[in-house]
């Protein structure tokens, strides 16, 4: 928060959405030709857990990074400010063994933070790209399809070796225009191979997500699919989000929708202003005991009769247990804040 709040937020109000992106006001800055940047932020804390931490999962962030620019598109010399500031948070990493974002948060919070923010996506990442290669080994040797939504700068179409470069695997990222443009943009000058992936382009909340897969290529819905569903759900609406999850009703049997989701008893005003203020506003939240409810809903927006199950559904405990290392005293490696959960619904 404090990271998203002081170092990813100014560089908003310089990079103003085009003329032509203006249309529509509170529009989300990810859909303008500015991007997302907390798609920046949460690439930029994976490329550092890989970079600094001896060794992330994200491998190829670090090789992404150098392309982008984390404060925007639209300021003079922001690559190179990018260098700088990575440069910096790597030395002050090395000298003072902690991040500089968790002693801010904690001269805030005043409780000790280790990789308080960074531990948190360390472990997203985790689950997700298990839950991914646990799929791709389930359905070993037949076509499935790999749909990430709101891709961001998510790098598993390119470094899980269960899914890279396989004929049988459609692999397809579907994200706000602008990001994604940005995305491709980084791709190209990385010269990172990308040629077996489809790029769709969509507004979750303007556009007919599904649609848009179905048209812009050659999505085959017949085939089991996963979708990963990675830091989306806060900026959609309640609907969107019904809507995103009943849809995979669409496909075969045997699909499923991994996402995370923010707690509502977690999103208060302050949180809400500062994603307002960097132009990703936050509009969904929900309770760990009140998810059961959500996938019944959904269920009754599914067009076939299949069911909606919850596979799996984890918080900050389990999380821990799962995929944060511990130090000889028993204390785990970084702080998991109690914030929200994951959760993997299947048909
Ligand atoms: C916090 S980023 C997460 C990116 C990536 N999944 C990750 O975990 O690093 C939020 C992502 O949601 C996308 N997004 C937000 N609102 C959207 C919308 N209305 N339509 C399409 N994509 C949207 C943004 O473009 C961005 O890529």
């Amino acid at each position: 928060m404090i990271f998203s709040k002081y170092i990813m937020g100014w560089p908003s109000m310089i990079n103003r959405p085009q003329a032509n992106d203006t249309a529509k006001p509170k529009k989300n800055i990810s859909t303008t030709s500015v991007g997302s940047l907390t798609a920046l932020k949460t690439f930029s804390a994976r490329s550092q857990m890989a970079l600094q931490m001896s060794g992330g999962p994200d491998t190829i962030a670090p090789l992404l990074i150098g392309n982008v620019s984390l404060f925007g598109p639209n300021i003079p010399g922001s690559y190179f400010f990018t260098h700088i500031y990575l440069f910096l948070a790597r030395c002050h990493y090395y000298l003072t063994g902690r991040m500089f974002a968790d002693q801010l948060a904690e001269c805030c919070f005043k409780r000790v933070m280790r990789l308080g923010e960074i531990a948190c996506l360390q472990a997203r990442t985790c689950w997700l790209d298990d839950v991914v290669d646990t799929f791709a080994d389930e359905n070993k040797g037949t076509q499935f399809n790999v749909v990430i939504l709101g891709a961001g700068y998510d790098t598993r179409c390119y470094r899980l070796r269960s899914i890279t470069k396989k004929e049988n695997i459609h692999l397809f990222e579907v994200d706000a225009p602008g990001t994604q443009q940005m995305k491709r943009n980084a791709l190209k000058h990385a010269k990172i191979e990308c040629s077996g992936v489809h790029f769709v382009s969509c507004d979750f909340e303007h556009e007919d997500w599904m649609k848009c897969l179905e048209s812009q290529s050659n999505f085959n819905h017949n085939l089991p699919t996963i979708f990963v569903w990675e830091g989306v759900s806060m900026y959609v609406d309640r609907e969107v989000v019904i809507s995103i999850i009943s849809q995979i009703s669409r496909c075969a049997v045997g699909s499923c929708i991994a996402f995370d989701y923010v707690f509502s008893d977690c999103m208060n005003a302050a949180l809400k202003k500062s994603a307002e203020k960097i132009g990703e506003p936050w509009k969904f939240a929900i309770n760990f005991d009140e998810v059961e409810n959500l996938i019944e809903e959904c269920q009754e927006l599914t067009q076939r009769k299949v069911a909606l199950r919850v596979l799996d559904h984890l918080r900050k405990d389990e999380m821990k247990k799962r995929y944060l290392a511990k130090y000889s005293n028993g204390n785990h490696v970084g702080y998991l804040e109690e914030f929200g959960a994951f959760c993997l619904v299947g048909i």
